[in-house]
C-alpha cells in the first residue's frame, strides 16, 4: 500500500517506540509539526468519491456511531455527519482539530478529558490527543470505522499496532470501511493488482473477514519523479468485518 507522504516523504519507522502497554510513540512531534507548518499534502478539499459511492450501500442506521482514527481535518467527516451519523474522530494535532471546526463554520464546546481534549459541535466530536493511548471507555461503543490515510499514513512495523488497538476499540463485530491507494509491483499480474493487497490480509486476515468491494486503476504521475511515465496505482474499497466475536 503507498504510505501516505507525510509528515516527511518517509516516515522513519526507526523513530518509533512500542512500549509494552502496546502504546506506540514516535512520530507525533513530525505531525504536530506538519500541522504548523502547514504541509498537509493529504489533506483532501473535498469529500472522497469513494466515500460517498460505496458507503451507502453498507446500508447503517440513521444516528449510528462512526469512528474515524487519525481523522485529520477531513471533509468526510462533514459528509458522514450529513447521512446522519454520529461522527467521532481522533486527531493528535490541536491544530488540525481547530482548523476543521472553524473552516466549516461551527462553535465546539471543548472539555477536558485526561489527557484528551474533546471537542463538539452536534453529531461532529473529535478527541484531540494520541490514539495508541486511547481506551474503549474513552470513546464508548463503535460498531463502524472510517479509514481513510490512518493506517497508511503509520509506518509498516507500526500498522499491526494500529491493527491491534483498532480490535481493543471497537466491537467484536465492527466494520472497517478501508480506502486504500496501492502501486502496483512491476511484475504484479493484473490478478495479483486487483486482489486484496497481502499486506491487508497479513494485518486483519486473523481477526477480519475481508471484502474487496471496488478497484480502480488510474495512471498517475509520480509526485517523486515527474519526469517518469504515468505509473499506474490501484483505489481501493475494502470492507472488513470483525469475526473476533465468533466463536
Ligand atoms: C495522513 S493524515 C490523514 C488525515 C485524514 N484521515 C484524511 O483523510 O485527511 C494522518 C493524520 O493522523 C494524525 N496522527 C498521526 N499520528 C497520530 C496519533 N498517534 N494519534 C492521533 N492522530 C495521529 C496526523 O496528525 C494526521 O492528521
Amino acid at each position: 500500500m503507498r504510505e501516505t507522504s507525510e509528515p516527511h516523504p518517509v516516515v522513519e519507522a526507526e523513530h518509533f517506540v512500542v512500549e509494552e502497554s502496546g502504546r506506540c510513540d514516535g512520530d507525533n512531534q513530525l505531525w504536530l509539526q506538519c500541522w504548523r507548518d502547514q504541509h498537509t499534502d493529504f489533506h483532501q478539499s473535498e469529500v472522497n468519491p469513494l466515500l460517498s459511492r460505496f458507503w451507502p450501500s453498507l446500508k447503517l442506521a440513521h444516528g449510528s456511531r462512526v469512528f474515524v482514527p487519525l481523522c485529520g481535518k477531513s471533509l468526510d467527516m462533514i459528509w458522514l455527519a450529513q447521512q446522519g451519523h454520529e461522527v467521532l474522530g481522533i486527531e493528535l494535532s490541536p491544530v488540525a482539530v481547530e482548523d476543521f471546526f472553524r473552516e466549516n463554520g461551527l462553535h465546539p464546546a471543548k472539555t477536558q478529558l485526561g489527557e484528551f481534549t474533546l471537542w463538539n459541535d452536534g453529531r461532529l466530536s473529535i478527541l484531540c490527543g494520541d490514539y495508541f493511548a486511547l481506551s474503549r471507555s474513552d470513546i464508548g461503543h463503535f460498531d463502524t470505522v472510517y479509514d481513510r490515510a490512518a493506517l497508511t499514513a503509520l509506518p509498516e512495523n507500526i500498522r499491526s499496532h494500529y491493527v491491534a488497538q483498532l480490535q481493543r476499540l471497537v466491537s467484536d463485530t465492527a466494520m472497517v470501511f478501508l480506502l486504500t491507494v496501492e502501486d502496483a509491483a512491476e511484475n504484479a499480474t493484473m490478478t495479483q493488482a486487483n486482489g486484496v493487497d497481502e499486506e491487508i490480509k497479513a494485518l486483519y486476515l486473523a481477526g477480519f473477514e475481508i471484502d474487496l468491494t471496488y478497484v480502480e486503476s488510474v495512471f498517475e504521475p509520480d509526485p517523486e519523479s515527474p519526469g517518469l511515465p504515468p505509473r499506474r496505482a490501484e483505489y481501493k474499497v475494502y470492507r472488513l468485518t470483525s469475526n473476533s466475536g465468533k466463536t
